[in-house]
């Protein structure tokens, strides 16, 4: 008999990876090797979403601390990105998946797999974050995505499948959210979130406190970066990791962090997002304030656009494509001054840059000042007005005669 062809999926724990886990055994008479990534999100145990894993009929299980890679080669660019999708969203799940699939591809070819499968639906990003990654690491693979085509449509649906085929199915009723989380953030989505216009209810979040709850006085922290990279908090050095996860609990007490908009997704649709974000914010917040002082005018303006094109870029699963090497490659040369400090106060939902300070500050008091030290050629305005505005001058100078003449 000829051997099972292998499959490697990309496995969570939840009903839906757990069924893709049979569903590739007696559908698609496959071998599952299951793998699951430690990005930082919450959970009861590791160990046991391993165990399950095995228990469902997989011939092998992993989980794997992708924390400080996660942190170190993705966070990293993405906080010198200040990457905001949609002038938004600092992209947690776009950012997970190629991390993910990364170790989806090394398995797949330590176990000389051909197959790598996701549980992702037909509607989302992440099923083309997952596919555009594994193929640009090996365009020889090829994907299974269950959830496209299996019949269920309702999670009723999926219990009962589960139920006749032996798998374990968690016994209370499930939330009724669908949740991605990691280090940078949760998106939360589905159930009373559908109608935009329904307010977030309180128990969404986990990361965040509520602003109305928050204390009453205000904290301050200095957030000091090395390069365009977190690198102590007041003072005090600190890895990135560390700062994330500090930030995400100051951050987080005080209601920082909390997203609500309506995002446009890849494959068409327009959906109602929620998000609390608190430690990416508040890195972004800071480390923009930084770049206010320390970045030349216009590669600080031309940064934007890049910056703009950068989140898209990683939104719509191009990770691993040459576009975002070469919008980093833009980015690195803008970093080695993006050193210094920057202090923000957070209050009842709010992040505030309240000081910064650098020795690469291009912020120059005698030019700055309106003070008796003022060093700044006032004359020398008339003339440079004078050719600046000359261009647009001299069209309006002309459209007004052709309207005289009329
Ligand atoms: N809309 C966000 C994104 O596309 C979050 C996706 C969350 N994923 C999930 N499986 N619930 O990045």
């Amino acid at each position: 008999m000829a051997e099972r062809e292998k499959v490697v999926l990309a496995y969570s724990g939840g009903l839906d990876t757990s069924i893709c886990i049979k569903w590739l055994m007696d559908e698609h008479n496959m071998d599952v090797i299951a793998v699951a990534g430690d990005v930082g999100q919450e959970h009861d145990g590791l160990e046991p979403i391993r165990q399950k894993a095995l228990n469902t009929g997989a011939i092998e299980s992993y989980v794997i601390d992708m924390r400080e890679e996660f942190v170190n080669e993705y966070l990293t660019d993405a906080i010198r990105a200040n990457a905001l999708y949609e002038n938004k969203y600092p992209l947690l799940s776009a950012l997970s998946r190629p991390v993910i699939s990364k170790h989806l591809v090394r398995i797949a070819h330590e176990h000389g797999a051909k197959y790598i499968a996701h549980g992702c639906t037909g509607k989302g990003n992440d099923q083309v974050r997952f596919e555009t990654s594994v193929w640009l690491l090996d365009p020889s693979i090829k994907i299974i995505a269950p959830v496209r085509e299996w019949p269920f449509k309702t999670r009723p649906e999926e219990i009962e499948w589960a139920a006749q085929h032996g798998i374990d199915v968690p016994v209370t009723n499930a939330k009724p959210y669908s949740i991605d989380d990691n280090l940078w953030g949760r998106a939360i989505e589905c159930g009373v979130l559908e109608d935009p216009w329904n307010e977030p209810p309180e128990d969404i979040y986990t990361m965040t406190g509520s602003p109305e709850a928050a204390p009453d006085a205000p904290e301050y922290v200095e957030i000091s970066f090395d390069k365009g990279i977190p690198c102590a908090l007041d003072g005090q050095k600190m890895s990135y990791i560390d700062i994330i996860y500090k930030l995400n609990e100051i951050a987080g007490r005080n209601g920082y962090g909390r997203l609500d908009m309506i995002e446009n997704r890849l494959v068409g649709v327009k959906s109602r997002e929620c998000y609390e974000q608190p430690a990416a914010l508040a890195l972004i917040t800071a480390h923009k304030a930084l770049e206010d002082m320390c970045l030349e005018r216009e590669v600080l303006h031309y940064k934007l656009g890049i910056e703009q094109k950068w989140a898209e870029c990683v939104y719509y699963g191009q990770w691993f494509a040459p576009l975002k090497a070469a919008l980093d490659g833009f980015i690195a040369t803008t970093q080695d001054a993006v050193t210094g400090t920057v202090r923000v106060k957070f209050y009842k939902g709010t992040c505030t840059v309240v000081g910064r300070k650098s020795d690469y500050s291009l912020y120059d008091y005698a030019l700055a000042t309106y003070d008796k030290e003022d060093q700044f050629d006032h004359a020398a305005s008339a003339g440079f007005i004078e050719l600046f505005a000359l261009p647009a001058k001299v069209c309006a100078q002309n459209r007004a005669a052709m309207k005289a003449a009329e």
